[in-house]
């Protein structure tokens, strides 16, 4: 069985009134199995309704596995856990794009690859400089991803194999040169070029925080914590910039398009944004005297739109593994970076706190994987606006692995909902003076 030819294992009956229906049963090989209801609108002219997509299948996957209620998170069904010890970012993006890890040899050229696309076009300094100095780097990296379309012509031959791996080299190498001198417009100081010996989460830390008048020293534990994080945003299956990266991407809209989509769409605080919301809750909790429980409290009220940043998870319903990892991660970054970890404490009391409130237990809601990444962000550094930045850095093999499935199934057609039409009825038009 492939992602592409699914397994049918029986059928399920649905009655409308008299009329019985046999919807086919989707197998998965692990996890929930899916009625198709393809036909059913031609069959019983109904459609179905599924506001959010909770329980939507709209594509078979062999990429990413996740398992909400068991906390159980695999690439391509190597668990997270073993990758984040033991693997790399970029053997991960290859893991997620090409199917399998890679060899020593096959690591090498991609590794080569990477490293020799980084330079970005000097004619998109004048794009940098043209934007406002305060303007968020989430739109300058959407903006400047797209941008990149219009350089390489090749990346419309979304179907030729050859040009298609060029696209996708470029792009994981480009990236980071993106997010990097959107931040080094928001300073006001000069754009950092690539260092080729340098590797990827290294050379991303010396492209933001070097300056042409000092020496900069990358601190290999930062650089290593910086390659975690990337690993572990690397993928999610059909979260909502996923969705948005297949859907743009189904229109036959090039991979730079679709791609630049997905960083929009992860860009909102209920997604990737979570990060950046998170930080400004401790920091306001902080500023407030540190009382975690009155913004707890505060986050259940069903009168305040105020949500606890961090917490709760579409798929998630017992904890998030890459939540676990995290915490790790942002104590030992603390103590290597001796950064200050008074909303580190706090962060780890509201977790207490809500874990034990019959609230947040009731609707199982834990710490995702951005409550404690945005701490490990700000203890090396980066302003709070560039860390939902990094994490589309991270998020990208993903969304490049989901769209290149997606491109290649037979099963894909154009992404197009239906609707519950529950607007007025015809009506005759009444001319301005009329009405
Ligand atoms: N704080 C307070 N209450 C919450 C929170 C929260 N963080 N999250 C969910 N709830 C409550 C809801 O109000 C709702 O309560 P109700 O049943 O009394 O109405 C219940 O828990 C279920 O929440 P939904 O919004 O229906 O769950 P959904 O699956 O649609 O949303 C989401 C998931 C968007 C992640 C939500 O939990 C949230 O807003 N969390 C905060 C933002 C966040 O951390 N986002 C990052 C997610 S990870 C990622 O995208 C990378």
């Amino acid at each position: 069985m492939t992602a592409d030819s699914p397994a049918r294992a029986g059928t399920a009956g649905l009655r409308i009134g008299a009329q019985e229906v046999a919807l086919p049963i989707v197998e998965s090989s692990e996890g929930d199995n899916a009625i198709d209801i393809a036909k059913l609108r031609a069959e019983t002219g109904l459609i179905t309704f599924d506001p959010g997509y909770g329980n939507t299948g709209a594509c078979t996957s062999a990429i990413t596995f996740l398992d909400g209620e068991e906390g159980i998170l695999r690439y391509r069904g190597y668990p997270i856990e073993q990758l984040a010890e033991q693997s790399t970012f970029l053997e991960v993006a290859y893991l997620l794009i090409w199917g399998e890890l890679p060899s020593h040899d096959e690591l090498d050229r991609f590794v080569a690859e990477v490293t020799h696309h980084t330079l970005i076009r000097e004619e998109m300094r004048h794009f940098f400089d043209s934007f406002p100095a305060d303007a968020h780097p989430m739109a300058v990296l959407a903006s400047g991803t797209v941008g990149m379309s219009t350089f390489y012509p090749d990346a419309h031959e979304i179907f030729e194999a050859d040009a298609v791996e060029t696209t996708i080299n470029r792009l994981i190498a480009k990236l980071p040169t993106l997010a990097a001198w959107s931040y080094k417009k928001a300073v006001g100081q000069p754009y950092v070029y690539p260092r080729n010996d340098l590797g990827y989460a290294a050379n991303l830390l010396h492209m933001m925080f070097a300056v042409p008048s000092e020496t900069y020293e990358v601190n290999p534990q930062v650089a290593e914590a910086l390659d975690l994080l990337l690993i572990l945003h690397a993928d999610h299956e059909q979260n909502a910039s996923t969705s948005t990266v297949r859907m743009v991407g189904s229109t036959h809209a090039n991979l730079y398009a679709s791609i630049s989509a997905g960083i929009s769409a992860l860009w909102g605080p209920l997604h990737g944004g979570a990060n950046e919301a998170v930080i400004t809750t401790l920091e306001r909790i902080v500023a407030d005297g540190g009382n975690v429980k009155k913004w707890v409290d505060k986050a259940k009220d069903p009168n305040d739109t105020f949500r606890l940043a961090g917490f709760g998870h579409r798929v998630y319903k017992n904890f998030d593994p890459r939540a676990t990892i995290i915490k790790r991660a942002a104590e030992r970054v603390l103590a290597a970076t001796g950064a200050d970890d008074e909303l580190f404490d706090v962060a780890q009391r509201l977790e207490e706190v809500a874990l034990r409130d019959e609230y947040f237990v009731s609707r199982k809601l834990y710490p995702n994987v951005d409550f404690y990444s945005g701490l490990i962000y700000q203890a090396i550094g980066f302003p709070k606006n560039m860390f939902t930045n990094s994490f589309a850095i991270g998020r990208l093999p993903g969304w490049i692995a989901q769209w290149k499935e997606m491109i290649e199934a037979s099963e894909t057609k154009i992404g197009r909902p239906r609707q519950v039409y529950v607007g007025p009825g015809t009506r005759d038009y009444t001319p301005i003076e009329q009405r």
